[in-house]
């Protein structure tokens, strides 16, 4: 699932005040992937989102400016212990003159376990409120199993900026042992193409 915490927010916010007057429009982000993710080629041996669930029972699925999710994932981040540090980072990237460019929006977390069920965090707000009472374990569980009742992520955003054009959007994640902070060998990276419409 996609990272981002309240970073975000505060980097538009931050944004927004050097700017004014702000005229916020609506764009909906069309995926390139029916299946959402994609992996990252880049890295050896990566399996995008593969490599953080086993997603055999997950159902997902596009359309009409939304992602539907459903079924059951069993974490599946290998070679971690249950108390490991997860630190992330999401970034959007944008497609110009034949080369990934970075974008003001990025957003990163030293411990991804505390933001997945903050609610404050928009991590808990598109994900981690789904998870329910029970089974909020963080993703550092290997074979631990999340069941979701249906629930939609939209694919339609306000910008306070026209955002127009082909992006992607870029997690990566790597787990670190709690006592010897020593980085685990498996990093996680999921990529997420489209492009942004503006829809009003
Ligand atoms: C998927 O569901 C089937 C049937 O309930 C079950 O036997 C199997 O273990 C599940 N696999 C995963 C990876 O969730």
């Amino acid at each position: 699932m996609i990272d981002l915490s309240s970073n975000l927010l505060i980097s538009l916010v931050s944004i927004l005040s050097n700017a004014s007057p702000v005229s916020f429009a609506l764009y909906e982000f069309i995926l390139a992937n029916d299946e959402v993710f994609d992996n990252c080629p880049q890295i050896p041996g990566n399996r995008g989102i593969h490599d953080l669930f086993d997603m055999a029972n997950v159902t997902l699925v596009y359309s009409e400016g939304r992602v539907t999710i459903g079924g059951s994932g069993v974490c599946n981040w290998e070679g971690m212990q249950p108390n490991d540090r997860i630190r992330s980072r999401a970034e959007l990237l944008k497609y110009h003159r034949g080369t990934w460019q970075p974008t003001p929006l990025s957003s990163a977390t030293n411990n991804f376990c505390e933001t997945l069920f903050d609610p404050t965090s928009l991590t808990y707000h598109m994900w981690g409120r789904h998870i329910v009472e029970s089974e909020r374990k963080c993703v550092s569980n290997y074979g631990h199993i999340y069941h979701y009742c249906h629930f939609m992520v939209d694919t339609v955003l306000e910008f306070p900026w026209n955002i127009e054009g082909r992006h992607k959007l870029v997690y990566r994640s790597r787990a670190y042992d709690s006592t010897s902070n020593r980085p685990r060998p498996k990093e996680i990276c999921i990529q997420v193409f489209g492009e942004f419409i503006k829809v009003k």
